[in-house]
């Protein structure tokens, strides 16, 4: 079967019902606690107000509503239905990272995987500038990119089991770089979806953007932050995974055109694509 035939970000349209299984909210407990800190060093005590870009289902963000008021925006409705139910007292927003305007500032700007549906340097400079345009001087921006040009090795595989009521599920994972001449990747997932004795198999494709550090050193300073980027490792796992954090320094003062629109995502219209 030609890759290019399987549906691209099922798992945000017709699949968004899986998203619970693919990755439940438990597991972002120990990641997001690296983000509670980096959030407290630098804002200091009280309850500080963040915009959360591209939320998902909220899993993240879950465990930061304790100590922090949030607004969230996704473009995926059925991701936001998600992340409504798990996280009833922030504030939900429809939107693309790169171009929506909220007309308020926020302390922090926090974009975790999300930021990995970036496919050019366009994309992210916008999104850059959508973050500053949010944030007072001294306001932080914290991302995490899922892969970086100099360390993703090629087929990059994962897999893994999760139950929930009578349900359960498996996802098998397949990342590759078809053409590294260009700044985006590709991973194909498998789920295996069986309920009720019955077994049923569904397909994905995610097209994601692929930079070096520098890019995103570079594209974060000329949007106006101070760039920094934080090392940490989860569990047991010899992988070092990068958060990158943005101090503002000057609000910005241009808008950039508007970005291509990655293939599976629609302004006015998310839903299932071919
Ligand atoms: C992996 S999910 C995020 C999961 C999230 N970290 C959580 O904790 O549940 C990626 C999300 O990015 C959203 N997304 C992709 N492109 C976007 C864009 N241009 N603007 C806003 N959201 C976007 C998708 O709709 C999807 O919900």
């Amino acid at each position: 079967m030609d890759p290019d035939r399987i549906k691209l970000n099922r798992l945000y349209h017709d699949l968004a019902y899986l998203w619970p299984l693919v990755s439940p909210p438990e597991d972002y407990a120990e990641e997001a606690e690296y983000w509670r800190l980096a959030l407290r060093e630098t804002l200091g005590p009280g309850r500080h107000h963040i915009l959360d870009l591209g939320v998902g289902g909220g899993h993240n963000l879950s465990h930061l509503t304790s100590d922090f008021d949030a607004t969230a925006v996704d473009i995926s409705s059925k991701m936001l239905a998600h992340s409504k139910r798990l996280n009833p007292s922030v504030k939900h927003i429809r939107g693309d990272m790169r171009s929506i305007r909220l007309g308020r500032k926020f302390e922090a700007v926090l974009i975790h995987d999300a930021i990995s549906y970036m496919l050019t340097e366009d994309d992210l400079q916008a999104t850059f500038v959508t973050a500053a345009a949010h944030l007072q001087p001294g306001g932080i921006l914290i991302t995490t990119p899922d892969h970086f040009r100099e360390t993703f090795s090629a087929p990059y595989v994962d897999y893994a089991t999760h139950s929930l009521g009578n349900a359960q599920f498996t996802y098998s994972e397949y990342a590759d770089d078809p053409d590294p001449t260009d700044t985006t990747m590709r991973t194909i997932y498998v789920y295996f979806i069986q309920q009720h004795g019955h077994l049923r198999i569904e397909l994905d494709r995610h097209v994601t953007g692929l930079f070096p550090k520098s890019t995103w050193a570079r594209l974060m300073t000329e949007a106006g932050f101070k760039f920094e980027e934080r090392l940490y490792h989860l569990g047991e796992e010899v992988v070092e995974y990068s958060m990158l954090v943005g101090k503002l320094q000057r609000p910005h003062t241009h808008e950039p055109e508007r970005a291509g629109v990655p293939p599976g995502f629609h302004h006015g219209q998310p839903g299932p694509t071919a």
